[in-house]
């Protein structure tokens, strides 16, 4: 069973992938511990998988992004203390990317920090969210404007809960999955393309390869730069179009879906800048990026004035211009912040004959 150890200025962890079977026997009979589990994960799992946690120890949470706020944390905390928690209690948390966004807030500042641990259950938090410490909350409709770096203390992976996914979320996932592969260079994209019916097909063996896989790809830009001041920033490959287009959406499409659809942005904008040819944008756009793309795009969704507007507010934003991470023939991945408004409209044009 595979074992990863990820060293952290904060604190070092391990993420472990496998049946989570003995993992969840040992958390039960933790002396002080509390399980905030998704609610649909508990809807699937409250008689399988999970059937050893007692109701009066599991809070279920709702996973919304519209309760990804400081409103949402404050709930949990009013769960946690009516259940007399102490700065002894264990805080599990079995669920998504937005359960563990909001959970790993609460652990990080109730008693200024308790230990977290984090059983993922979408492929997203799987393959990426699960590490690099972060976690964010939305604020007044913008997307991870809050937040703090807080590893959890053990990661726990189990593919098996992959089953029940709804395709939109499985295919969220995959468009991070495809980020990082892409990103990581020639020899890891062809092996996810000539993976990728087999992970779409569920195939459990191709589905743990690839989440090993990402989360390696990710280790290496976390552990340079842990608190993101630097290399790390190029994750956000696709994502600094794709925060505008989840903000404007009003969160209608999922994460890892507008991080496809930036992707496909940021590459026409790098063709035109003369940094990545047609040839190999247009073959990972029909090969990776499009069949990836699984929710409908209306061209409403891409509103320039709005999506130029949200990107103005990025809180990565440093200079005067808008901030692109993009994709490079060359030397892999590249950054500029001097992005003009009409770059990003020209795409959304040309963007628009694929819908
Ligand atoms: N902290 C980080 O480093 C980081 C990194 C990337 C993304 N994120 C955040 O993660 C969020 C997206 O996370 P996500 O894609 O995991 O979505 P999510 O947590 O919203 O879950 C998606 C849906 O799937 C349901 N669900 C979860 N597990 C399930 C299962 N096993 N079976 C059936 N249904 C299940 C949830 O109830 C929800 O309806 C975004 O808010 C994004 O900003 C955080
Ligand atoms: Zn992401």
């Amino acid at each position: 069973m595979p074992v990863i150890k990820i060293k952290s200025s904060l604190r070092d962890y391990e993420v472990h992938i496998g049946p989570v079977h003995a993992f969840l026997e040992y958390l039960v009979n933790l002396e002080h511990k509390c399980f905030v589990v998704d609610q649909n994960v508990w809807h699937y799992y409250a008689d399988s998988i999970l059937r050893t946690l007692t109701r009066s120890e599991t809070i279920d949470f709702a996973a919304d992004e519209e309760r990804k706020t400081l409103e949402g944390v404050q709930e949990i905390y009013e769960h946690l203390l009516k259940r007399s928690a102490k700065r002894n209690l264990t805080l599990i948390t079995v669920g998504g990317g937005i359960l563990q966004d909001v959970t790993g807030f609460v652990a990080s500042t109730l008693y200024r920090g308790i230990n977290w641990i984090f059983i993922p259950t979408t492929l997203l938090a799987q393959a990426d969210s699960c590490i690099g410490s972060k976690t964010s909350l939305n604020y007044q409709g913008y997307k991870n404007l809050i937040g703090s770096f807080y590893p959890p203390s053990t990661v726990w992976i189990d593919p098996s809960f992959l089953g029940t996914l709804d395709a939109q979320y499985f295919y969220s996932g995959l468009g991070e999955v495809v980020k990082l592969h892409i990103m990581s260079g020639e020899e890891r994209t062809q092996w996810l393309l000539s993976a990728y019916d087999s992970i779409c097909a569920m195939d459990m063996a191709a589905l743990e390869h690839a989440i090993e896989t990402s989360l390696e790809i990710k280790i290496d830009y976390i552990t340079e730069d842990e608190f993101d001041t630097g290399r790390r920033n190029m994750l956000n490959y696709g994502h600094c179009i794709g925060h505008a287009l989840e903000s404007t959406s009003n969160f209608r499409i999922p994460h890892g879906q507008a991080v496809v659809v930036g992707m496909i942005l940021a590459n026409y904008i790098a063709q035109r800048r003369g940094i990545l040819s047609e040839e190999k944008r247009r073959f990972i756009e029909r090969t990776l990026l499009v069949p990836s793309l699984k929710i409908k795009v209306y061209p409403a969704d891409l509103d320039p004035r709005a999506i130029v507007e949200a990107m103005g507010k990025d809180k990565k934003r440093t200079g005067s211009g808008l901030a692109l991470i993009m994709l490079a023939d060359a030397n892999g991945m590249v950054r500029v912040s001097d992005l003009e408004a009409q770059e990003v409209r020209s795409a959304l044009q040309e963007m628009e004959c694929l819908l």
